[in-house]
This record gives structure tokens, sequence and C-alpha cells, in this order.
């Protein structure tokens, strides 16, 4: 099982977008987390395909592209085209989330389902087949810098338990709120993909904060 620290570039400088992906990449992070908001899903808007195709000539890091948007099949093709690696879709979206999840995979991406807090990680198991990556929303999506939601714990270790229980090798993947104080215990939980934005991003010192995220990550990897 792989750890791996996916940056929210939520949090990051719009204006110095590429000062913060070198930072990534010089610091050995593997993942960039996008997040697309649409002002309708959520009550957000970020950012569009345009930003994630021109992310994608700066950098080979893998692009991890949450799409909180309601009609997510209407726009699968143009952020794969756009780049993506990654395409999180929402199962609260609207459309047949398995044909989505096929789709994402024909089209040679790597598909991914995300659940909101409240809905519980029992309602996505029947999709487990066509997914690479659960990814468990531990805060209300719409907003970064928001508190960690304990209860969403219990997603991510029914999740694991499920992948344990059927041989299963599915990423689960957690996003909101999480820092270097409380990342243990999402690991603990069995999530091995951490999405981190204020926490990196809106620190005095975000290369000392992506050190330390990767000294956690290494300690997991290592007792695996
Ligand atoms: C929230 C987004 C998150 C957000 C996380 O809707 O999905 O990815 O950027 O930000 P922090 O880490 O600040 O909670
Ligand atoms: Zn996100």
């Amino acid at each position: 099982m792989k750890y791996i620290l996916s940056p929210s570039l939520l949090s990051a400088d719009f204006t110095r977008l590429e000062r913060d992906i070198r930072l990534c990449e010089d610091n050995n992070v593997p993942y960039l987390h996008i997040d697309v908001m649409d002002g309708h899903f959520v009550p957000n808007i970020s950012i569009g395909v345009p930003v994630v195709k021109s992310i994608r000539r700066c950098t080979d890091l893998v692009l991890d592209v949450h799409l909180m948007i309601s009609q997510p099949e209407r726009y699968i093709q143009a952020f794969a085209e756009a780049g993506s690696d990654i395409i999180n879709i929402h199962y609260e979206a609207e459309g047949d989330k398995k044909a989505i999840l096929k789709k994402i995979r024909e089209i040679g991406k790597s598909p991914a389902l995300t659940i909101k807090p409240n809905t519980s990680y029992k309602e996505v198991l029947s999709l487990a087949e066509y997914v690479d990556m659960f990814l468990v929303m531990s805060v209300e999506p719409g907003f970064g810098g928001q508190s960690f939601i304990e209860k969403t714990l219990k997603n991510a270790e029914g999740l694991a338990e499920y992948r344990e229980k059927h041989g299963l090798d599915y990423d689960i993947e957690m996003d909101g709120g999480i820092s270097t104080a409380n990342a243990v215990k999402p690991l603990d939980a069995g999530v091995n993909v951490i999405v981190a934005g204020s926490a990196i991003f809106g620190a005095e010192d975000p290369k000392g904060e992506i050190l330390r995220f990767n000294d956690i990550l290494n300690r997991y990897e290592a007792a695996k």
C-alpha cells in the first residue's frame, strides 16, 4: 500500500501556482488535488478546465481532480482531455454513477467515487469494482479551511474493512480539515491518500508542513 500526499491547490496562491507546484515536486509529493466547483453542487465556484490544462503543461505530477459539480457526465471528457489523471465524481451528483465511472475508465483515466459526510459508505459498496479510489469527505464540500468531522472516520473504516474482506485494492482518500496534528486519525482508519489544503498552503512554512506530512506517511508505509 502506497501512502500518498495530495495537496489541495484550492489554498494555493492562484497568481503563483507554478511556484506552489514546484514546491510539491521538489519535496517528493506525488499528487496534486484540484478542486472543481460549479456553484450549484456546492455553493462556491473555483476553477475549471482551462486551469487544469495549464497545470498539466507545467507538471508531470498525478492530477487528482475532484469534481464538485452537479452533472459530471457532461464534463468528464473535457477534464480528461485537459490532462486529469484521477477523476473523482460525487455519489450525490446527478446521473448514472456506474456508467460514468465506466466511461472514465474507458477513456483511459482513473475513476474515483466521492461521498459527502452524511452519506454512508454502505451506499457505494456496490460500485467498488468500478473505482480505483474512494474519496471520503471529512468536511462538507465547498470550502477549504473547515474543521475535520470525526464521524466521517466511520466511512473510511467501513471502506477499509470491506476492501480487506473482499481482497480488493482500491485506495481510500480523505479530504477536508486534515493537518499534521490529526493526520494519524484517517491513517489509522485505513486511509492511504491524504488531502491537505490550508494546512500546507496556508502555513507560514509550507515546505516544513510537507516534510512533516512526508514523515508521517513514510512511517505508515514502513509499518505496513
Ligand atoms: C473542500 C475541498 C478540499 C479542500 C480541503 O470542498 O474538497 O479539497 O481544499 O481544504 P482543507 O485541507 O483546507 O480542509
Ligand atoms: Zn477536494
